[in-house]
């Protein structure tokens, strides 16, 4: 049966990315069916909602979806409850993709583009697992109003359940075992009951079927520290939604650029993943050709590795990018001058 990849460019940058992604895949897997839709500030523009119901049924009837970047200052003044953000977060929740794998790679030739000294990002492999549905990202009660003193207040629920943190601690434990094993478990329980909670629950889960994984907990604050003084010393990171969203972006720049880094949401097995590039919609380079296609190109990689089992082409994407980086290859982000079809090009060349 073919399969299919959801494309969905979205804003900004997303639509120049999302398409060298696409001509990678039409070499990579040339039988794969290739649909293309809106979301976010485009869908806005077209349909008045980020998400139709129509896009959301087509992206649970594929294989995969294809995500490039939502959002930009064009959407700023538009109702809360239909910005671009909204249609992204609607995407994650009614796919149930809970698991958000978002790896921070530094290619061996660009450790001298990261922002920290080369011999502190040399050999740098951490896989950020980060929460995606749940946390203070979903929780209720949340809102800006008038409480019952007078006073005006904005405020949101940081919550999660047990079997929450438990399947995404499942899924980190798994991927801990195919790396080296170690684990750390990121949260605020000296000030959070929520973030308390959490690590009573990664410890249990831990207890009872957390073999073969060596865990460990840190503070968020400390984490983020560690993650700029020796970022070597860690291998899977497991995190809350919003821990997870602030380190992720953390970790990306010292790879070199955030423009490398891809992502994967995934949730029940069999069902479609989410795959998205770290990067937003970069309003300030869209519309120029220059964004950096890399991190689309592996979040291309990691749907045809988590969600098509297509892992001999998954591979073939990783190769290229890393031998088109060797051979010197580089966009703007990366100090260099090629154009995102330019660096298309030079990964295409390597495959
Ligand atoms: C991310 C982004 C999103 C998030 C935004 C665009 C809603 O920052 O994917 O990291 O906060 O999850
Ligand atoms: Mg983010």
């Amino acid at each position: 049966m073919t399969q299919t990849l959801l494309l969905l460019p979205g804003d900004g940058i997303g639509p120049e990315v999302a398409s060298a992604a696409a001509r990678i895949a039409e070499v990579v897997a040339p039988d794969l069916a290739i649909e293309s839709d809106l979301v976010g500030g485009a869908a806005y523009d077209a349909h008045g909602t980020p998400l139709t119901d129509d896009t959301l049924a087509r992206a649970h009837a594929s294989d995969a979806v294809l995500m490039g970047a939502v959002g930009g200052p064009k959407w700023t003044d538009a109702p809360r409850d239909k910005r671009p953000e909204m249609g992204l977060l609607r995407l994650r929740k009614e796919l149930d993709v809970f698991a958000n794998l978002r790896p921070a790679f530094c290619f061996p030739a660009l450790a001298a583009a990261s922002s920290l000294k080369p011999h502190l990002v040399e050999g740098l492999d951490i896989m950020i697992v980060r929460e995606l549905t749940g946390g203070v990202y979903f929780g209720e009660p949340r809102g800006i109003d008038t409480g019952p003193d007078g006073v005006r207040r904005g405020y949101e629920t940081s919550i999660y359940t047990a079997p929450e943190i438990a399947r995404v601690t499942r899924v980190a434990f798994e991927i801990a075992r195919g790396r080296s094993g170690k684990m750390t478990s990121v949260e605020k329980s000296n000030v959070m009951e929520s973030g308390l909670f959490w690590r009573q629950e990664v410890t249990a889960v831990h207890a009872a079927e957390g073999e073969g994984v060596a865990l460990s907990h840190m503070l968020a604050d400390a984490c983020a520290m560690e993650l700029v003084r020796d970022p070597t010393q860690f291998d899977v990171i497991l995190a809350g939604n919003l821990f997870g969203d602030i380190l992720s972006d953390a970790a990306a720049m010292l790879t070199g650029s955030i423009g490398m880094l891809p992502s994967a949401s995934i949730g029940a097995p069999g069902r479609p993943g989410l795959f998205e590039p770290v990067h937003g919609s970069a309003p300030d380079i869209a519309g120029q050709g220059i964004a950096n296609p890399c991190a689309a190109i592996l979040s291309l990689e990691m749907a045809l590795r988590w969600s098509l089992g297509r892992t001999e082409a998954a591979n073939r994407v990783r190769d290229g990018v890393a031998r088109a980086l060797e051979g010197g290859a580089r966009t703007r982000d990366l100090g260099g001058t090629l154009t995102t079809d330019g660096m298309c090009e030079a990964v295409l060349a390597a495959l």
